[in-house]
């Protein structure tokens, strides 16, 4: 007897077809047509149903679960809980917390904490440590993912031995592509795009291009803003993600929202959205990823200079980029690439991205064709609020599974933790 069988549309080998997954164990025990039948614990039954699709699991490599000492912002549960809202099976969770993860120590810590109370499936960046010494056991531990490298990191000393031996074992180098030297602030809201040019971009790539050679696989820019910086990028092997920000909004929500709208990289005019969205649909972006960065709503509603930037978006990402598929940018097809198959690759993350026999059993089941609104008091996240309040999108997540469990179903977290 199986786990879940589940009956109805899935993505499956590149295209939707009806029939019936069996789970067992965390993994996907088979794909069958839609006659089969088997016995099962748990019973999805949409095979009459219209509208739903069983795609695999969204994988998220850039999120901030934030915990220990900024869990006033969010923590590992509130974090994963929007994760599992927002069909997301698994988070690789930044570095830049409070202390930040530049010791084993505290990487230990924050890998605790995510056991502890992670609900999907995490890995972990690490920060470029102050003593090399260091880069080893960080770069060591199983539940890593890689070296994340900050504005503030490019001049460390040790930042090249850090990126080999992040390379060496296997390790994703994700870059954070601001170049330091071209980054100012403006109190002004709308303008941030002048004050952090896309120059910061596409200095940020030639100096990795100039530091590490012109074949740099392995890198991975993350959070890019131009069609420029995934042509640059690409051309030198590394791989690159956008988030749905700077894909639907633009400069003039960062007037019309202040701090709601502050993000580094800060949102672009119009023209350069436009070049960003002809990438996505050309292929040159690798990835989607949301990078969810919640604040508290005390600090986003300080001045407009004083208030941090980041915008949540675990909750958001796939209804927000469905609407992409809506007005025909992108397919399902690529929905799967770029949120699935692509980071699970690109992470390397062993059999997952797929509906196949054999594969971790990390899936997403959608809803689609309704049409809603987006409303943030309605998130997992402590950060509820959004620039895409009231959004209508038509994409609704109906359950997450996360290696054959169920984390979130019909609008509730089931959190088994
Ligand atoms: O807007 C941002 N917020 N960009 C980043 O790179 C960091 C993030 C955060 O941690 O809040
Ligand atoms: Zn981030």
């Amino acid at each position: 007897m199986a786990d879940i069988v589940y009956r109805g549309n899935i993505f499956y080998r590149g295209r939707i077809v009806k029939g019936t997954v069996t789970v067992e164990n965390g993994i996907i025990k088979g794909v069958h047509g839609e006659a089969y039948s088997e016995r099962a614990e748990t019973v999805l039954d949409y095979s009459v149903e219209n509208g739903f699709l069983l795609i695999p699991g969204v994988v998220d490599m850039h999120v901030h679960l934030r915990g220990l000492e900024l869990s006033y912002k969010e923590d590992e549960s509130s974090g994963s809980a929007a994760a599992a809202a927002g069909g997301v099976v698994l988070v690789a969770d930044m570095p830049n917390t409070r202390p930040q993860i530049r010791s084993f120590n505290v990487l230990k810590e924050k890998i605790k904490s995510l056991k502890e109370k992670c609900i999907v499936d995490y890995l972990v960046y690490v920060g470029v440590p102050s003593r090399i010494e260091e880069a080893d056991s960080l770069l060591s531990e199983k539940k890593v993912a890689g070296l994340k490298v900050y504005p503030e990191d490019y001049h460390s000393p040790i930042l090249g031995e850090c990126v080999s031996k992040s390379l060496e074992k296997r390790k994703l180098v994700v870059v954070h592509p601001e170049h330091p030297e071209c980054l100012r602030e403006t109190t002004v809201p709308g303008m941030r795009w002048r004050y952090r040019p896309l120059r910061a971009e596409l200095e940020s790539v030639a100096y990795f291009q100039e530091k590490f050679g012109n074949m740099i696989s392995g890198i991975h820019f993350t959070h890019i803003t131009s069609f420029e910086t995934a042509v640059r990028a690409r051309a030198l092997g590394a791989t690159v993600d956008t988030c749905p920000h700077y894909v639907l909004l633009n400069n003039s929500y960062e007037k019309e929202y202040g701090c709601y709208g502050k993000v580094n990289p800060p949102l672009r005019p119009k023209t350069i959205v436009q070049g960003l969205l002809i990438a996505l649909r050309t292929g040159l972006i690798d990835c989607i990823s949301s990078d969810h960065a919640p604040h508290s709503l005390e600090e986003k509603q300080r001045s407009f200079m004083n208030c941090p930037s980041g915008i949540p978006g675990l909750e958001t990402m796939l209804p927000l980029t469905w609407t992409l598929v809506e007005k025909n940018v992108i397919s399902v097809s690529d929905i799967v690439k770029l949120m699935c198959r692509n980071p699970s690759r690109i992470l390397g993350l062993h059999r997952m991205g797929e509906i196949e026999r054999g594969y971790v059993a990390s899936m997403t089941l959608l809803k689609l064709g309704e049409e809603y609104k987006i409303k943030p008091e309605n998130f997992y996240s402590k950060a509820k609020y959004t620039p895409f309040e009231n959004f209508a999108v038509k994409c609704r997540i109906h359950a997450t599974i996360v290696k054959g469990k169920i984390v979130f179903y019909d609008g509730e977290v089931i959190a088994n933790k």
